[in-house]
């Protein structure tokens, strides 16, 4: 079942626990959407999905997990295939399908916690993961990963856009290629298929964007 996140009053995070990077900020992922757009919102899909999907490398149905404000799940939705975007930030899925709305794009968005997303009782051919893996301390990935697993179709594809640790100008929370193989590998369902140096855009790091990994990540 979809949930509320981060609108309570009394609760800011609805019942769900922090993550760690909220654990830090000390204020819900909702908080970073509330006054303008987020570091990491540009206002339009990362070129690495664009790319991906002028390749033909989505297969409905779609999840974008952390979808944000849906530049990246509005990009796939407007090729026509089907997809949920869902994340924990109530304001940024208000964003997102009020884009949807004015742009005449078939797109559904819903709280969601990844950590849970077995919840949804739904199962998806291609997951998109852009900017949350990183975010997720070592010890949160494999809850993160088995939630992941328990969604994907198996033969089913999941793609990681994260800020990698190769330098120069690397993004707030690096990746190196081991955590990324530590993290999905036959023991928790995946192949990697391919981690390839590639770009992600931020508001904050010019023209060319920050050092990222794209890794194609296959579900045993
Ligand atoms: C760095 S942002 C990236 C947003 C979007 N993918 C983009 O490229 O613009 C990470 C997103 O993940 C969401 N998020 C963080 N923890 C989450 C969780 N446990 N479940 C679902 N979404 C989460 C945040 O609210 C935020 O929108």
């Amino acid at each position: 079942m979809p949930e509320r996140s981060g609108t309570r009053d009394d609760d800011p995070f609805s019942g769900r626990h922090p993550t760690s990077h909220e654990r830090r900020a000390g204020l819900p992922w909702d908080a970073s959407y509330r006054d303008g757009p987020a570091p990491w919102d540009i206002g339009q899909p990362q070129p690495a999905v664009v790319r991906l999907a002028s390749e033909g490398g989505f297969a409905e149905a779609v999840l974008d997990a952390g979808c944000g404000t849906g530049e990246n799940a509005l990009h796939v939705a407007s090729l026509g295939l089907s997809v949920l975007g869902v994340d924990v930030a109530e304001t940024a899925l208000a964003i997102a399908r009020e884009k949807a709305s004015d742009r005449g794009i078939e797109a559904e968005f819903v709280a969601a916690d990844a950590f849970h997303l077995e919840r949804l009782g739904r199962t998806f051919e291609t997951v998109l993961d852009c900017g949350l893996f990183h975010s997720f301390d070592g010890h949160e990935r494999p809850r993160y990963v088995a939630s992941l697993a328990s969604v994907t179709e198996h033969g089913g594809t999941l793609y990681v856009l994260c800020f990698s640790d190769e330098g120069p100008d690397t993004g707030p929370h690096p990746i190196s290629r081991e955590e990324l193989r530590a993290a999905f590998n036959p023991s928790t369902g995946w192949n990697v298929a391919a981690i390839e140096p590639d770009r992600v855009q931020t508001r904050f790091h010019g023209d060319h964007g920050a050092p990222a990994w794209f890794a194609t990540i296959k579900r045993i």
